[in-house]
């Protein structure tokens, strides 16, 4: 594999793959040859530094690393993530085909259809009123308490779904910052509030103590009576939610071969289908589902999946990029750099191959991002002029929401395309100059100013064009982002699916509890720790 990592770093060398603008000159036909489509979902990349040789290099690279056969192992339910001796299989939850998927010799397929059947159920139930809060009185607003893939997923789509939603309202709660809880219950009454409990584990100290505040506001409104009417949960550890005492009915389980962060398909997803409402729900899986069967079966050049991971990898590997930037240019997606952030970073920040070495070369890019135009009057001038090369995804709708808008959504698509040409083309010293001349400048002070307006150009983007982001849009969306991941810990040869690195500090965390809480002494803990504690305790008085 380091073999072909080298042929494309000395190919894109060669060929002079990163003079953007003479490849655009020289070839009328680039976009065409460098985009792909997958119904209406476009991927254009031929602003990014590749040619027909690093393209079919990159092809190599992934027949190289047997993505298709690992890609197979995963659908077919292969214990993939062996670290935790798991199958990998948030793709059997939006089978629609619905053909048996075998796990341990059981077909998974009934226990998904009848845990989406029985979320559809109460859903439904709650959406028109028929299922109440202990008071008699309708749900008007759900609280999803849950973290990380319990909070990402679902807190994300609900938003970018909002032309869809007519039933509840929803609110998501998260961190263990008293803060967060408390803001939200300021605007609620306890009478018409639901608590949605997600946990894969039912153990995250952020999710259990914030599920604990909230069951002491409906006890205190209502009597611990009360409390049953007002609660749900979502979890693979059901005799842990039994503990917690929320009904059976009221419960709604996943598996372990789902990952937190693959899981919005799951009971995860059941704040979303609260608000946008079973079909649409359906819809969602619907996209989901397409992405997955184009990812099986398209060939390398139109594989949208693959051709992005396999850029990806280019970016990171090839040509050494250390970040990457989302910027979708849609509003209602603000929140996708952030669930992406976790489905990439969680699954690709690893160091050791599956034969425990180290990874040559670098794993996962950081992931970061915030939508257009924001971004545009905040971090873009570091992505044009800055010293890093920064690769920009670029996501827009053709058609928005909002017809009596059409200018501002005009506005917003040229905004986004302005954005991927200038950071191809660049600005010349010489243009800048002749730009700052013919506005009556003098020569000598054009000479001065001209190098602070040059643009070097070169600068790598992928823009994504869809109809409208539509359920069936977005669930083909995150599953195109899945698959990419999936795409590059193959060729990173790193296990994508468990997190072991988020477990150091949560264990240093229940070791501090007792220490901050004055209960023990700071001993055993470096200078920098014990002196912390030190300040705050005095702070604290
Ligand atoms: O700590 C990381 C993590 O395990 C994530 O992978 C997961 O999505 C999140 O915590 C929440 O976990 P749970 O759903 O079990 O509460």
């Amino acid at each position: 594999m380091q073999a072909i990592i080298d042929k494309l770093s000395s190919t894109a060398a060669a060929t002079r793959a990163e003079d953007l603008r003479a490849a655009f000159a020289a070839d009328a036909q680039r976009f065409t040859r460098f985009s792909a489509s997958f119904d209406d979902l476009l991927m254009d990349y031929s602003k990014c530094a590749v040619n027909d040789e690093i393209m079919a290099l990159l092809e190599e690279l992934c027949a190289t690393a047997d993505v298709a056969q690992k890609r197979d192992a995963m659908f077919t339910g292969e214990k993939i993530n062996f670290t935790e001796d798991r199958a990998v299989l948030h793709t059997a939850l939006r089978n629609r085909a619905n053909t048996p998927v075998i796990v341990d010799g059981t077909d998974v397929m009934p226990d998904v259809n009848g845990v989406l059947a029985a979320m559809g159920a109460f859903a439904e139930a709650i959406r028109s009123g028929k299922l109440t809060g202990a008071t008699g009185k309708a749900i008007t607003d759900v609280v999803n308490i849950g973290i990380g893939g319990s909070d990402l997923g679902p807190a994300m789509a609900t938003l970018a779904l909002a032309p869809f939603h007519d039933g509840p309202r929803l609110h998501f709660v998260s961190n263990v910052d008293g803060a967060h809880i408390t803001d939200t219950l300021k605007l609620l009454s306890a009478e018409t509030t639901l608590f949605i409990v997600a946990s894969k584990t039912f153990t995250t100290i952020e999710t259990m103590t914030n599920a604990q505040t909230a069951r002491a506001f409906i006890a205190k409104a209502l009597g611990e009576d009360a409390v049953g009417a007002h609660f749900a949960a979502v979890s693979t550890a059901l005799d842990k939610v039994a503990a917690f005492g929320i009904a059976a009915e009221r419960v709604f389980g996943f598996w372990d071969w789902v990952g937190g962060r693959y899981s919005i398909w799951s009971a995860i997803g059941l704040p979303l289908m609260l608000a946008i409402g079973r079909e649409n729900f359906g819809r969602f899986l619907d996209g989901a589902h397409a992405m997955d069967q184009h990812f099986r079966t398209a060939p390398f050049s139109k594989n949208l999946p693959m051709l992005l991971g396999a850029i990806g990898v280019y970016h990171r590997n090839v040509l050494g990029y250390p970040t990457r930037a989302i910027l979708p240019y849609d509003q209602r997606l603000s929140r996708f750099p952030a669930y992406l952030q976790q489905l990439d970073m969680e699954s690709n920040g690893k160091s050791v191959t599956i034969d425990g070495k180290p990874v040559a070369g670098g794993s996962g890019p950081v992931v970061w991002g915030e939508p257009g135009t924001n971004g545009q009057h905040a971090f873009y001038q570091l992505i044009h002029q800055g010293t890093s090369i920064i690769p920009a995804e670029f996501m827009i709708a053709a058609n928005g929401f909002e017809p009596e808008l059409r200018h501002q959504h005009e506005l917003l698509i040229s905004n986004c395309l302005a954005q991927s040409e200038a950071l191809m083309r660049g600005r010349t010293l010489a243009e800048a100059k002749t730009q700052l001349m013919a506005k009556g400048m003098e020569e000598a002070t054009a000479d001065f100013l001209a190098p602070h307006r040059v643009f070097s150009g070169n600068r790598p983007s992928i823009t994504f064009v869809y109809d409208q982001l539509t359920p069936f849009a977005l669930g083909r969306l995150i599953a195109l982002y899945e698959h990419r991941v999936f795409v590059e810990g193959v060729i990173f040869r790193i296990n994508s699916f468990d997190q072991w690195g988020v477990e150091l500090g949560k264990e240093l965390a229940t070791g501090l509890l007792p220490v901050v809480e004055g209960k023990v002494a700071a001993t055993g803990h470096d200078s920098s720790t014990a002196g912390l504690v030190a300040a705050l305790k005095a702070a604290r008085g």
